[in-house]
C-alpha cells in the first residue's frame, strides 16, 4: 500500500519545479520529529551488551540479570530526564555469546522502557550486533518487523549509503521546530562503523563505508538546495573516529581538569584493525564528509560526533585543529559488557531561537543514583563550542 502510493507520487515530486521542502523528510509516512516549545531532549543508551553467557558459552543466570539491570537503568533514566527521543548507540546485543535461536529478542528487553514510555527510538549498530549469532540485518529486521516497539522505530536502511549491505545503516532524521515548519531546525545523523566477531575473516571492516561519504555529501547538497542552508548536525557512530584519539592524546591526556569526565582506556579508533590488512586510515573518507561538509567551512554546521564502544571514558573533547571538532563519548548504560563503574546516559538538550535556528545545546551525564555530572556547553548563542561545568572559560587549545 505504502509503496504504491509512495511510486504514485514520485513523478509528481520529480516533475514539481521546485522541490518542496518535505519531499526531503526521509519518512514515507510523513512522520516527524519536533521541538516541543523550542526544546528538543534526546537521551544516549550505550553498549547495553544484551544476552551475555558464562565462560565457553555456558547458561549462566547472571547474563540475563545483567538484562534486567539494564533495563531497569533505562527506566529510571527516562523517569528522571523525560527525553523527547531515545539513541541506542550500538551494542545492543553481544552476539558472540547471545543463542542464535533467540538473540533478537533481547532487543524486547532493550527496547521495553522506550515501549513502557513511549519514547521513539533510533538505533546505530555496533560491533556486538554484527557478531556470531546476530548481524546488523538480523537486529534491523527484527527491530522493524517483529519488535514490540517496533512503531517507535525511526532507524533506516540505506543501501545507497555502503558497498557492504552490513554497512548500510546510514541515514538521517530531520527535527523541526513544530508541525508546520518547512525547514528542519536540527539534523540527525546516525552512520555505522560495522565491525564484528566474525565466523570468516573476510570482513573485518571497523570503519563507516567509505561509499557513506558521497551519500553524505550528496545529501547535504540536496539540502542545500531545497532548504537554502544545512542545519546543524549531531551525528552518532559506535566506534569512534581517530580525531578522538588526537583529541585524547593531544588535549585531554594533558589537561584533565578542562575535560570532566571518566578518562580511563586508550580511544579504540575506527580502523585500529585495519593495519592488519594493511589499510590505512580508512575512514578518513567519512571524516571528511562529516567535517568539511557537515561542518562546513568554519565548523558551525557539526556540534558534536558521539561514540560508545570504550566503556571506560565519558569525555567530551574539543580541537580547534581539527574542525574545530567536538567528540563525546556516551556513557556506558548496560550492566553487560565490561565496567565496575555506575552505569548511566548522555543527555542532550537543545533549544531554539526566535529563528528556529538552535541557539543553545547542552550536554550531561545521567547517572544511575539519580544524579547528573558534567554538563557540557556545546552551543552558545548560536555558536558550536564546548564549555563545562568546572570551566566556564573556553577551552584553549
Ligand atoms: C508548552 O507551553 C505552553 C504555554 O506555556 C504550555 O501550556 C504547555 O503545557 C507546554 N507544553 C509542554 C509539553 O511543555
Ligand atoms: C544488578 O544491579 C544490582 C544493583 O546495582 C547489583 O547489586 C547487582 O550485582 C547487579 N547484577 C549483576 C548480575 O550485575
Ligand atoms: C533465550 O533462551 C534461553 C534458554 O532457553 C533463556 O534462558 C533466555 O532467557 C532467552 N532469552 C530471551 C531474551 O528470550
Ligand atoms: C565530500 O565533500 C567534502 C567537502 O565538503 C570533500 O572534502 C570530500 O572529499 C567529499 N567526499 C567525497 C567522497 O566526495
Ligand atoms: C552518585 O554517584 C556519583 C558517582 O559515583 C557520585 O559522585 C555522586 O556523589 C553520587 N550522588 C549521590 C546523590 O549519591
Amino acid at each position: 500500500m505504502l509503496t504504491a502510493a509512495l511510486l504514485t507520487l514520485l513523478p509528481l515530486l520529480a516533475a514539481a519545479p521546485t522541490p518542496s521542502a518535505d519531499a526531503l523528510n526521509p519518512y514515507p509516512d510523513g512522520r516527524r520529529l519536533t521541538f516541543t516549545n523550542g526544546s528538543f531532549k534526546l537521551a544516549h543508551f550505550t553498549d547495553l551488551h544484551y544476552g551475555e553467557r558464562g565462560a565457553n558459552n555456558g547458561w549462566s543466570a547472571w547474563g540475563d540479570e545483567r538484562g534486567r539491570n539494564s533495563t531497569r537503568v533505562m527506566n529510571d533514566c527516562l523517569d528522571d530526564e523525560k527525553p523527547n527521543f531515545i539513541v541506542f548507540g550500538g551494542d545492543q546485543t553481544n552476539g558472540e555469546n547471545a543463542l542464535k535461536s533467540n538473540a533478537t529478542a533481547y532487543l524486547d528487553w532493550a527496547f521495553s522502557p522506550a515501549l513502557r514510555t513511549q519514547t521513539p527510538f533510533a538505533t546505530t549498530y555496533g560491533n556486538h550486533d554484527h557478531s556470531v549469532y546476530i548481524t546488523h540485518s538480523a537486529s534491523y529486521d527484527f527491530e522493524k518487523n517483529k519488535a514490540q516497539a517496533k512503531a517507535l522505530s525511526w532507524t533506516q536502511r540505506n543501501l545507497d549509503s555502503s558497498v557492504d549491505p552490513e554497512g548500510s545503516f546510514n541515514y538521517y532524521i530531520p527535527v523541526y521546530a513544530d508541525a508546520a515548519a518547512t525547514v528542519p531546525s536540527l539534523l540527525l545523523w546516525f552512520l555505522d562503523s560495522r565491525s564484528g566477531v566474525f565466523t570468516a575473516a573476510t570482513n573485518p571492516e571497523d570503519w563507516v563505508d567509505t561509499k557513506a561519504a558521497s551519500w553524505i555529501n550528496s545529501t547535504a547538497a540536496s539540502m542545500k538546495a531545497a532548504w537554502g542552508k544545512l542545519p546543524k548536525s549531531l551525528v552518532y557512530v559506535h566506534i569512534p573516529p581517530t580525531a578522538a584519539l588526537t583529541i585524547q592524546t593531544k588535549d585531554v591526556n594533558p589537561n584533565p581538569s578542562a575535560y570532566p569526565g571518566i578518562n580511563g582506556e586508550v580511544v579504540t579508533n575506527q580502523g585500529k584493525r585495519a593495519a592488519a590488512f594493511n589499510v590505512k586510515n580508512p575512514e578518513l573518507v567519512f571524516w571528511n564528509a562529516v567535517t568539511a561538509t557537515l561542518g562546513g567551512v568554519d565548523g558551525q554546521g557539526l556540534i558534536a560526533l558521539t561514540s560508545g564502544h570504550d566503556h571506560y571514558n565519558d569525555w567530551c573533547g574539543r580541537d580547534t585543529g581539527i574542525g574545530p571538532f567536538t567528540f563525546c563519548y556516551g556513557r556506558h548504560t548496560g550492566y553487560g559488557g565490561y565496567s565496575d563503574l555506575p552505569r548511566g546516559a548522555r543527555l542532550f538538550q537543545a533549544s531554539l531561537d526566535a529563528r528556529s535556528e538552535v541557539d543553545s545545546l547542552k550536554s550531561w551525564i545521567w547517572l544511575e543514583n539519580h544524579s547528573t555530572q558534567n554538563t557540557n556547553t556545546l552551543v552558545q548563542q548560536g555558536k558550536t563550542t564546548l564549555l563545562n561545568s568546572h570551566d566556564p572559560k573556553p577551552n584553549k587549545l
